[in-house]
Order: C-alpha cells, then structure tokens, then sequence
C-alpha cells in the first residue's frame, strides 16, 4: 500500500508526489522544515514544532500557505489516511519554484508545501536500553542554527563519519565546546548531578523537545546550568544523553570510544525520558 502524502493542498499517492526540478528547496536548501513524534495516533510537543516552523519561515521571509490549525489538521488527516499509530510527520516548506535557477526571486513566489508520515517504533527503541555511543565531530555549520532549514549536508557528512566509526551520532565542537548533536540536542550529568547543556542562542536549534525536558527537570528539582561544556567534560561526566522529538531522550554510553557512566544509560536520562513519555501522552493531540 502506498503512503499518502500532502502537497500543495492535495493528498495524493507517494509515488504521484512530484515537486519541480526547480524548487528552491532542491536547487538552494531554500526551506525549513519541522518534525513533530506521533504517539498511540497522536501528535506530541505540536504547538512548539508549528509554533518554531512559523519563526523559522519569517526568519527567511519563507510565506506559510496554511495557518497552524489547518497544518494541524493537515497532519491528523494524514494520521488518520496512513494508519500511522507511532511514528512521526516530516513537514517542509520551500520558498517555492519560479522555473529557472536564480539566486534572487521574486516577492509573489508560491511556497511548496509537504507532508509525510514515517512509521517507527519510538517507545521500545533499543537504543533506550543500550544507550548509544557518539563521537566528537566539528561543527562546521553556518551561524543561524537557530533557524531549522534543511541545509543539513554537515549533518550528514558528519553522522556518516559516526557511522563509519561505528557508533550512532555526533557532538558537534565548535572552539572547543560541545554545541548539539547531529539532529539533537546534548546534555551531561556532572558527578555532583548538575544537569548541564548549552545555553539557546543562534548557536543551536531551540529544540522543542529540549524546552519540555528543561520544565520537568526542573520539577523533578534537579540542579540545571545553562551553560557551554567542553568535550573533556563530557568525557569525565557521570551520564550524558540527546534529545529530539524522534529520540525523546536517549541515553549516551560513549564519547569518542570512552565510556561514560561505567558505558550504562544514566538514571537520570531514563528517567527524564520516561517522565517526558508520560507526560507526552498526557498532552498528546
Ligand atoms: N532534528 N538540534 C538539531 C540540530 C536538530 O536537528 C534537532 C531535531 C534537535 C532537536 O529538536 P527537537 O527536540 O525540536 O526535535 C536539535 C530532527 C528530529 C530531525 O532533523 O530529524
């Protein structure tokens, strides 16, 4: 059976959605794009994913065709058309296509707008339990990370370079500090129990999953500092993890082959994840 997917106002076959061989989103990385989780059918963390989609189009000047309701409404029906019970829905506006390639455009350009659901299961992930192994990496990004565009080339390069060395994500160092993960974002544990990650700034993206994990640490009481981190403290911390709204929050085992936390999941992050999980569900739409 084949996917349905959403374009430009249609839901059609996957094999039917076609976009122009000049869509600014292909020819320039022109686009942003977001990635909410789905849940027992359900949408988790939506109204900051639609919410941070609508900053990064006007950061760009990118025109969004639909309102956040009608988005929503968009991704429950390709819910509901895919039978999709546990996975996620990929959005991604482009700048649009003005049949030629040219740097500049013009104000009236129509955006393209696409939606599809991806199947996976999120909750019983193995990764949970054995945690996952990343290395450092150089952050060789451009200076609005902040902004979620699907420039994502230095990702890719670097998580393959992980994979090459057989682990299953990057941290990505920027003057010796530890900015995000390759589509994450990155925390330690200090032996003391100090919750530490990397200030918001145009530095990393402002991940969603990050802003919800941040309020239930805090009601869990746990000391938190904002704050950058180096990849030396990271190697000498007690536990350290990622989160992402395809992730939740996984466990790290491994930084450049040195074991954190006796190479075990930390308590902490298991139980952030389960308690984000909880209320996740708790809040689902
Ligand atoms: N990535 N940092 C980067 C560079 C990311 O690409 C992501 C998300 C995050 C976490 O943000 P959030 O919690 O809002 O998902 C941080 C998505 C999942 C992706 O590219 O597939």
């Amino acid at each position: 059976m084949q996917r349905i997917v959403y374009l430009n106002g249609e839901y059609i076959e996957e094999s039917a959605a076609k976009v122009s061989a000049f869509d600014r989103g292909f020819l320039f990385a022109d686009a942003v794009y977001e990635v909410t989780a789905v849940l027992d059918g359900k949408l988790i963390d939506n109204p900051g994913h639609l919410a941070r989609l609508e900053r990064s189009s006007k950061e760009l000047g990118i025109k969004l065709p639909v309102t956040g309701e009608e988005l929503t409404q968009i991704q429950r029906t390709l819910i509901e058309k895919n039978g999709l019970v546990e996975g996620g829905i990929y959005l991604q506006l482009t700048r649009g296509a003005e049949g030629d390639r040219d740097f500049s455009y013009s104000e009236d350009i129509e955006p393209t707008l696409v939606l599809f659901t991806q199947s996976r299961n999120l909750i019983e992930s193995p990764k949970t339990k054995t945690g996952i192994k990343v290395i450092s990496f150089a952050d060789i990004r451009w200076r609005r990370r902040d902004i979620k565009t699907t420039s994502l080339l230095p990702a890719c390069m670097a998580k393959h370079a992980a994979h090459e060395a057989g682990a299953e994500d990057v941290w990505l160092i920027e003057d010796g500090y530890v900015t995000e993960g390759g589509s994450s974002n990155a925390y330690i544990v200090t032996n003391e129990g100090t919750l530490v990650t990397r200030p918001l700034s145009n530095d990393i993206l402002h991940g969603i999953t990050r802003a919800s994990l941040m309020k239930l640490a805090a009601e869990l009481d746990l000391t938190i500092e904002e704050r950058f981190f180096t990849i030396d403290e990271a190697y000498a911390a007690k536990e350290a993890f990622i989160s992402s709204a395809t992730t939740f929050v996984w466990p790290v085992v491994a930084i450049d082959d040195k074991p954190i936390g006796g190479g075990k999941p930390g308590e902490i992050a298991l139980k952030l994840r389960d308690i984000y999980i909880k209320t996740a569900l708790e809040l689902a739409e």
